[in-house]
């Protein structure tokens, strides 16, 4: 099977270079943190107009926690302030969010507040975001499988739709496109499972720069490739 693609249904995007952007401003790695804040809002906002509705961003790794105290203590500070300034808009334009990775290590205020935002956001149909914190895609994986047998479901009957129906992602259509910024060429263990058949799209704009003409010409970018998940292309 060969498929045109023309937009994709989900993005992920893998937000990288902040400390880089910063450090050639002089400024500390927070301020990159800041700076990639306001990246994604525009980023939202450009995705919404060009009728992406499902967005999956890659906030905090398992092993984001190796990094200096400050830095991660800055990150979690501004993930709790950002949600609770972003939530109303985002609910009032119809967007579902999610928390997506492991609750284990994050503070209980921030734990209340993600289980806020999502009940509140749950019923919302128009769009989706799911911000991953103490997110692996490894542990994921480990994640659906011990809910499956927590919910004594038979594992030697597993198949992938039984698997992918217990990922925090259940109910999202699977990535067509990650985008990563400042320029390595690796998936970094982000939605390993969903984002199979994803195309990849990697720029050296850094994420507090990349906006909405970057979004656009990804989007571009994505639309001229054809997609065979794993056939033959057709002969045209
Ligand atoms: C990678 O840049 C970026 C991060 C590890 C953090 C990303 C987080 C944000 C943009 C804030 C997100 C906030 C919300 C509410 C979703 P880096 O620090 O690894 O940069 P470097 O590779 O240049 O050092």
């Amino acid at each position: 099977m060969a498929e045109r693609a023309a937009l994709p249904a989900h993005i992920g995007i893998i937000m990288d270079g902040n400390g880089r952007w910063a450090r050639q401003r002089g400024q500390r790695r927070t301020e990159g943190h800041r700076a990639g804040i306001r990246a994604i809002r525009r980023v939202m906002e450009a995705a919404d107009r060009a009728g992406v509705h499902h967005l999956t961003l890659f906030a905090f790794s398992t092993e984001n926690w190796s990094r200096p105290r400050y830095e991660v203590a800055t990150l979690m500070r501004l993930f709790e302030q950002t949600l609770q300034e972003e939530v109303d808009e985002l609910h009032q334009n119809g967007v579902r969010i999610r928390v997506i990775g492991r609750r284990e290590r994050l503070s209980a205020r921030l734990c209340r507040l993600v289980e806020e935002a999502e009940a509140r956001t749950r019923e919302n149909a128009r769009g989706a975001l799911n911000v991953a914190i103490n997110y692996g895609g490894r542990a994921e994986i480990v994640d659906a499988v011990r809910s499956l047998a927590r919910a004594g479901q038979d594992l030697r009957q597993l198949d992938e739709e039984m698997l992918a129906a217990h990922l925090y992602t259940a109910g999202l259509p699977d990535p067509d496109l990650i985008i990563r910024t400042a320029g390595e060429l690796r998936t970094s263990n982000f939605l390993i499972w969903q984002a199979a058949y994803a195309e990849l799209y990697v720029t050296q704009t850094l994420w507090p720069d990349f906006g909405a003409a970057d979004l656009e010409a990804a989007l571009a970018d994505y639309a001229v490739r054809v997609r065979r998940f794993g056939g033959v292309p057709e002969l045209d």
